[in-house]
């Protein structure tokens, strides 16, 4: 497990029977060359005891949210900013729904708060609990928030009943943590390109011509192929959305600003055009505001096609090219007619008639159609999580 040499790892030990358990993961992860640093939580101390976790991991243990020892140091944010990722192990019920729900009345639940760190979840609970729709929907959520969940598995409980529930045996959850760090040495050979937002076309200094994206579904992508490991760049139209830590951010306003950046900004290994690029300029754009009674009708011009100027570009085509298809009617024909017509080797379609889902929202429900003829049709989920699922489609494909 060569992957785990020289990484820093945060594991936080919740209170339940599995809570042994972490000190063998403690122990394997050390023995693989990972620095650990430990939070307990009030009740995974009934479990297991500050001074066995510090023999093993030999550093201090965390457990207060406020540190007696040194006033200035938040360690809720020092802790996360430590680590290269965060490992709940064993995650009890009620760790699962606090994480859901944001709350955040102790070190453990707050350091994941204010995490900006991939957060990896070992659950462990009796099979009632497990099966319980309340459990349910917290990990749909924590997936959705883009958490990895390490089993659990299915045996014998503490408690003498039968079912799932049992957390992953440590070796299967330190197998997790290597297999990620291998994904993102080898990704990092990868380089990535993604299109998203609207564009602005002006038709003087003030006014311009537009369209209804967020930006939020390429953000995502982006922040999954970075998180992934890839050389990312992202070439934005004009949105509210915040810089992506790690991802290389271009900033334009016109179509035509966006076909230059991305050409400058090829070769790379795929590109993903997900922005809702206008499909026509203003012919003639005045300097100058123009007065409402001079203006009359405004004259078009057709935008360059930057996908299907870049799919079929000879020298500069990533090996994987990926569009977007915006539809209200007939989303199956209009996107087999885009996938064939731009040439590129998926089209990612969504149904923009509903309201629900698309522009502004943070849910997308899309269908993935393939140059292969085969297609894929997803349910309704966050935009985070299709990202996470796109991006994992892609990493298959490139390797
Ligand atoms: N696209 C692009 N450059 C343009 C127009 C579109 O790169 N000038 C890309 C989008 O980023 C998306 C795909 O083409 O990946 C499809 O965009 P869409 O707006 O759905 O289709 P259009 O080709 O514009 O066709 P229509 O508006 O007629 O549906």
């Amino acid at each position: 497990m060569k992957n785990l040499n020289g990484k820093k790892i945060l594991l936080i030990i919740c209170g339940g029977i599995a809570a042994y358990k972490s000190l063998e993961i403690i122990r394997l992860l050390r023995k693989n060359g990972s620095s650990v640093k430990t939070i307990l939580t009030k009740n995974a101390k009934n479990f297991i005891t500050p001074l066995s976790v510090t023999s093993l991991s030999q550093e201090k243990v965390y457990t207060d949210l406020f540190n007696s020892d040194n006033e200035s140091e938040m360690d809720h944010i020092s802790l996360s900013r430590w680590s290269d990722l965060i490992l709940i192990a064993p995650a009890t019920a009620n760790a699962l729904s606090k994480i859901s729900y944001g709350l955040s009345d102790d070190l453990a639940s707050t350091v994941i708060f204010a995490s900006d760190k991939k957060i990896f979840i070992a659950p462990a609970m009796n099979v009632r609990m497990w099966e319980h729709q309340s459990n349910k929907e917290n990990l749909k959520k924590l997936i959705d928030f883009g958490h990895e969940i390490i089993g659990p598995e299915i045996g014998e409980m503490a408690c003498g009943e039968y079912g799932m529930g049992k957390m992953s045996e440590p070796k299967t959850v330190i197998n997790h943590i290597n297999d990620y760090f291998k994904k993102l040495e080898n990704n990092k050979k990868f380089k990535a390109l993604v299109t998203a937002g609207p564009t602005h076309e002006y038709i003087d200094p003030v006014r311009f011509i537009s369209n209804k994206s967020s930006g939020k579904q390429g953000y995502e992508i982006a922040r999954s192929l970075y998180e992934n490991g890839f050389d990312t760049t992202l070439i934005s139209g004009p949105t509210n959305l915040n810089k992506i830590k790690g991802v290389n951010l271009i900033k334009v306003k016109s179509a035509d600003e966006m076909l230059e950046a991305t050409l400058n900004s090829l070769p790379t290994d795929v590109a993903i055009f997900s922005a809702a690029v206008a499909d026509f300029k203003v012919k003639n754009k005045e300097k100058e505001k123009i007065k409402k009674e001079k203006i009359s009708e405004i004259s078009l011009e057709r935008n360059t096609d930057i996908l299907r100027h870049v799919s079929n570009h000879n020298s500069l085509r990533p090996k994987l090219v990926i569009g977007f298809a915006a539809e209200t009617n007939s989303l199956k024909n209009n996107s087999l007619k885009k996938l064939s017509e731009k040439n590129c080797d998926w089209i990612i379609a969504n149904d923009i008639s509903k309201s629900d889902i698309g522009f502004e929202s943070d849910f997308n429900k899309v269908s993935i159609f393939y140059k292969n003829n085969s297609e894929e049709n997803l349910p309704k989920m966050r935009k985070s999580n299709l990202a996470n699922k796109i991006v994992n489609r892609i990493i298959s494909q490139l390797n």
